[in-house]
């Protein structure tokens, strides 16, 4: 497989956001209002011009994505993870993971940070292999945040009560 992870500077910027979108339509389903979007172009046109998309490539084509950042805590955080529903289990999300990792351990971080948006009081299959394999991974959950409290003016986009939980791991 002959698989590329690098941060790009000229992306497809709608290709980019087409693929987050469909891939958290169905990721996040029942989590938000019916045609709420994870993202749009100027956001992810405002990460692409802070140098912090990874894209990843299969034989050139965009198989998936990941923003990296530093937090003003100092720690590294990743997010919009995700792997192109028609490239699932090939390893895609482990190299992006690895790569994030990388990049943050290059730039002297010594903790990455990742955020899970997950239903209080029930169960979302999506998020609990997220939770199991982000644990495998070596991450900790170290806080969990009512959303209405983190992102109080996008709480009335939610279609049921969520919480955020912070995952830190040592790199
Ligand atoms: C999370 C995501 C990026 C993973 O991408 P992927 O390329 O399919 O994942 P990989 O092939 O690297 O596999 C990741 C792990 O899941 C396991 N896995 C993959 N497919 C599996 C399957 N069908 N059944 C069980 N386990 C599976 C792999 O064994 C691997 O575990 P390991 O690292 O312990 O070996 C992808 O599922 C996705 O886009 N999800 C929706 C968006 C999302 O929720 N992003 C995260 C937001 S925090």
């Amino acid at each position: 497989m002959a698989l590329d992870i690098s941060i790009e500077h000229s992306v497809d910027i709608a290709e980019v956001t087409h693929l987050i979108n469909r891939v958290y339509a169905d990721a996040e389903k029942g989590l938000w209002q019916p045609g709420t979007d994870r993202t749009n172009v100027a956001e992810v046109a405002a990460v692409v011009q802070a140098g912090e998309l990874a894209v990843a490539r299969l034989d050139g084509a965009v198989v998936g994505v990941v923003r990296v950042q530093r937090l003003p805590g100092g720690e590294g955080e990743f997010g919009m993870l995700v792997a192109s529903p028609e490239q699932r289990g090939v390893g895609i999300g482990r190299e992006l993971v690895a790569f994030a990792e990388g990049w943050a351990r290059a730039a002297g971080l010594r903790v990455m940070q990742l955020e899970l948006l997950v239903p209080r009081g029930w169960t979302h299959p999506v998020k609990e292999f997220l939770r199991e394999w982000y644990t495998r991974l070596g991450y900790r959950e170290v806080r969990r945040d009512p959303f209405e409290l983190a992102y109080p003016a996008l709480q009335p986009q939610l279609a049921t009560d969520c919480d955020f939980v912070v995952y830190h791991k040592p790199l």
